[in-house]
């Protein structure tokens, strides 16, 4: 069945947003209700959101003309998550002192299901102290927060106020509906993206990996109540919610990080795309063009895989392989050789898989064999990959 998602939009300058949240949760296949302030429909007709929900849209408490159900309770036990965005300084005072002198405001405080605000407005009211103390008293009764990003407001001053992302939003809306959490009390630790080697203080060695997979393994494994620690290479990804993220370039700060890690870990995925050479000397300067007689030596970096892979001792170690030939056999020897308990190997020649993408037709190396998986998203194969980990 569906899940019923609640949005409550209030009057900010950033009322606009909220059409796309819903419309983007509506693609996700949730089921949206909206409930609008009565000040929000200065900004907004209520009629594009009924258009988008194909439901009322709800304003007033006291409007019966189109049934005679109690809608504030009927909404309230419908709702498996509630999100007010954007939200007023006005509003977060009401729902912090338990006012209910609205549809949207009465509907919140008869919910018992997950509560979270996002909030939007300038960065004088977002920082008063009244604001503040009335966001840690709805902390203290267990709501949850998106934070605003720091950004050009629409008053033209520059600071903190500005409604998080759309994705961000979705994100936490799809965390706290994640009912099994099979890795609560578990430490995940997971690399992504590239590597990037320096030649010179110019230019650089590194690859096509986008870091999708790995961040898409992230997400998954927050959502399913890991501690995550994600060791990223330069990616143009946006930092994830929740999750504790170490930025580094080469593949011997990717190497540090991943080892200070490893001993407290429970599972480890190797989703980064780890250069496996590096330039012998990295040059000061820039080096002159020398028409044909340029040539860089190249060392081998350091094995991360290898090396965790000998000194594990409870842990579980999930590699990835991406090969352009002898698929199969030659993801079996590294499976072996890296003495991995997961290898999740991609075709780069398969249509749909590889680096790009925000899709991978993968296969999964077990000791007890190999399991081919569909062409499906990163984000559904990160927890098929997260699912097999854990049993294996
Ligand atoms: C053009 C305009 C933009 C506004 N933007 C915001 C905003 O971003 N955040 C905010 O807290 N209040 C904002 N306000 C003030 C609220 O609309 C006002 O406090 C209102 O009473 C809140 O009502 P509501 O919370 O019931 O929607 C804005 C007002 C106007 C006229």
């Amino acid at each position: 069945m569906k899940k019923t998602v609640v949005i409550g939009v209030t009057s900010s300058i950033a009322t606009y947003k909220s059409v796309q949240l819903v419309s983007d949760l509506i693609k996700k296949g949730y089921d949206v209700e909206v409930i609008m302030s009565k000040n929000a429909t200065n900004f907004i007709q209520p009629l594009t959101f009924s258009s988008l929900t194909k439901h009322k849209t709800y304003v007033e408490t006291f409007d019966r003309e189109v049934d005679y159900d109690v809608e504030h309770i009927s909404l309230a036990k419908k709702a498996d998550v509630f999100m007010i965005a954007p939200a007023t300084a006005n509003v977060i005072a009401k729902v912090a002192h338990g006012l209910a002198d609205d549809m949207l405001t009465t509907t919140f405080l008869a919910s018992t299901c997950p509560k979270i605000i996002a909030p939007a407005m300038n960065t004088k009211m977002y920082t008063n102290p009244i604001t503040q103390d009335n966001m840690k008293t709805c902390k203290s009764y267990g709501m949850s927060f998106v934070e605003p990003k720091t950004g050009l407001l629409a008053c033209g001053d520059e600071g903190l106020g500005k409604l998080a992302d759309i994705d961000t939003m979705i994100d936490a809306i799809d965390m706290a509906l994640q009912e099994k959490k099979p890795l609560e009390g578990k430490r995940v630790l997971i690399s992504a993206g590239p590597t990037v080697e320096a030649i010179d203080p110019v230019r650089f060695i590194s690859n096509h990996s986008s870091g999708k997979m790995g961040y898409a393994i992230a997400k998954a494994a927050r959502n399913l109540g890991a501690h995550v620690t994600l060791i990223s290479g330069p990616v143009n990804l946006k930092q994830l919610n929740g999750v504790n993220t170490v930025n580094v370039k080469s593949a011997q700060d990717m190497a540090f990080h991943m080892k200070a890690h490893f001993p407290d870990c429970d599972y480890i995925v190797m989703a980064a795309a780890v250069a496996d050479f590096t330039p012998e000397h990295v040059a000061d300067e820039k080096i002159k063009k020398m028409d044909n007689q340029n040539t860089i030596n190249l060392k081998k970096t350091e094995d991360i895989l290898a090396y965790l892979g000998k000194q594990k001792t409870n842990q579980k170690i999930c590699g990835f392989a991406m090969e352009t030939q002898n698929v199969l056999e030659n993801a079996k020897r590294k499976f072996e050789e890296k003495n991995c308990d997961l290898l999740v190997v991609n075709d780069l020649k398969v249509e749909g898989a590889g680096f790009q993408g925000d899709t991978n037709k993968v296969t999964l190396i077990k000791k007890d064999g190999n399991k081919e998986l569909e062409l499906m998203s990163k984000d559904e194969l990160a927890y098929k990959i997260l699912e097999e980990l854990q049993k294996v």
